[in-house]
């Protein structure tokens, strides 16, 4: 149920994303009125690869020395900055204009369970503030943890205010970033959670088998048969079959992870097989997810895909062979760029932030109670001013 109290007077909000892919940043500049995003303009930074394996060998190893910890946060919250001025720049944007930049920050553990859960995203606010001069909110996950909640994920919220209708069908979106999600969308209920590895895998075997970040297009796997052995372990693990609410990363489905499993099969596979497995993997947890929910053989729904596996064409077609009534398509059909939903979705809880509104939804994330999500870090010398 979205509230009306708000005015009606447009607003210019940025968001900043940098996800467990570790590619780079994606910032957007979207327009919010009364809950209703506009995408104006948007680009992507990739890492520069000094700080990608610094991001990835903290992420491998969760141990830094504090200083090192300090710096790395502060030179991300400068690339952070320098992606927005690029963005400013770029398309001319009245900074003055900007209300809020939402920045999720960059994901180092993600640990929301156990009786000190907690969720660590890189970001210094004040960075990011001073150097743009425009008010940011930050730490996105923070309260929904505290109060129970994984703090993840946080994109079906915004994923429902992007549908109007309130018709019976379902509304199905699907992130293929490092890890896949899903927002399922009905007339009565809000569902969402991680279904598993989507790039981290395919990624971390293209880096540690030929030292490149990905497989373009999944031309690799393309060529690859699936190894039916070694994708049983793999789906066997207990994540796959745990129920909500639930939410993963880095320090769960990474290269130890995988080089464990595959030990256990004891047999050569070709690099091929191994990605054209990992792919399969990929597709049968989304679907088998996706089957628990809603019967996919009885009726045809449309899928509505983004993130970075768009890009990949073997991930895009096995995924629509294991749903051959159905309509995959990419949010771009929904006239949102797939590229930058995730960015998009920031904005949209930092305005939501702002306005007051909560940014978290309990049927998703678990936690006790609706609550206003971040963390509001001032403009150096202006009045801030809550509300619309
Ligand atoms: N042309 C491409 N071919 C195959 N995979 C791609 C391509 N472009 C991007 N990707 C994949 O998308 C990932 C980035 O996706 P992204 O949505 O940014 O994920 P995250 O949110 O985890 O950062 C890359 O690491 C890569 O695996
Ligand atoms: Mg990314």
């Amino acid at each position: 149920m979205e509230s009306t109290k708000y005015s009606a007077k447009p607003k210019l909000y940025i968001g900043i994303m940098s996800g467990t892919s570790v590619d780079g940043i994606d910032v957007v500049l979207t327009k919010i009125n009364d809950n209703n995003s506009q995408f104006i303009a948007g680009l992507s930074c990739p890492f520069e690869q000094t700080l990608r394996n610094h991001i990835l060998e903290l992420c491998q190893t969760a141990h830094c020395d504090l200083q090192t910890l300090g710096q790395l946060t502060v030179k991300l919250s400068q690339h952070y900055a320098q992606a927005v001025q690029q963005l400013v720049t770029t398309h001319q944007i009245d900074k003055s204009q900007v209300r809020a930049i939402g920045c999720h920050g960059q994901t180092v553990l993600h640990h929301p369970f156990g009786q000190t859960p907690f969720s660590m995203q890189l970001v210094n606010a004040h960075v990011l503030a001073a150097k743009t001069g425009i008010t940011c909110i930050t730490d996105f996950r923070g309260m929904d943890i505290a109060l129970q909640g994984q703090g993840a994920p946080l994109v079906p919220m915004f994923h429902q205010s992007l549908f109007k209708d309130t018709d019976d069908n379902p509304k199905l979106l699907l992130n293929l970033g490092g890890i896949a999600n899903l927002s399922i969308i009905t007339a009565s209920q809000l569902s969402g959670f991680d279904t598993g590895p989507s790039n981290i895998l395919l990624d971390s075997w293209m880096q540690y088998k030929f030292g490149k970040a990905y497989d373009k297009n999944g031309q690799l796997s393309a060529t690859g048969q699936v190894n039916k052995k070694l994708l049983a372990l793999l789906l066997n693990d207990p994540y796959f079959s745990r129920p909500v609410p639930k939410s993963t990363g880095r320090e769960y489905f990474n290269l130890a992870w995988f080089k464990a499993k595959l030990a256990q099969v004891n047999v050569t596979i070709s690099d091929a097989d191994i990605m054209a497995t990992l792919v399969q993997l990929t597709v049968i947890s989304i679907v088998d997810a996706l089957n628990q929910r809603i019967d996919v053989t009885l009726n045809a729904h449309t899928l509505y895909v983004f993130g970075g596996g768009c890009q990949n064409h073997h991930l895009m077609v096995s995924l629509k062979k294991l749903l051959p009534h159905w309509q995959v398509d990419t949010t771009d059909s929904i006239a949102i760029n797939s590229q930058y939903m995730e960015a998009m979705a920031f904005a949209w809880l930092g305005y939501r932030c702002i306005t007051g509104q909560p940014g978290n939804s309990p049927s998703v994330t678990g936690a006790t109670q609706q609550v206003i999500m971040g963390q509001i870090t001032q403009v150096i010398g202006h009045k801030l001013i809550l509300g619309e």
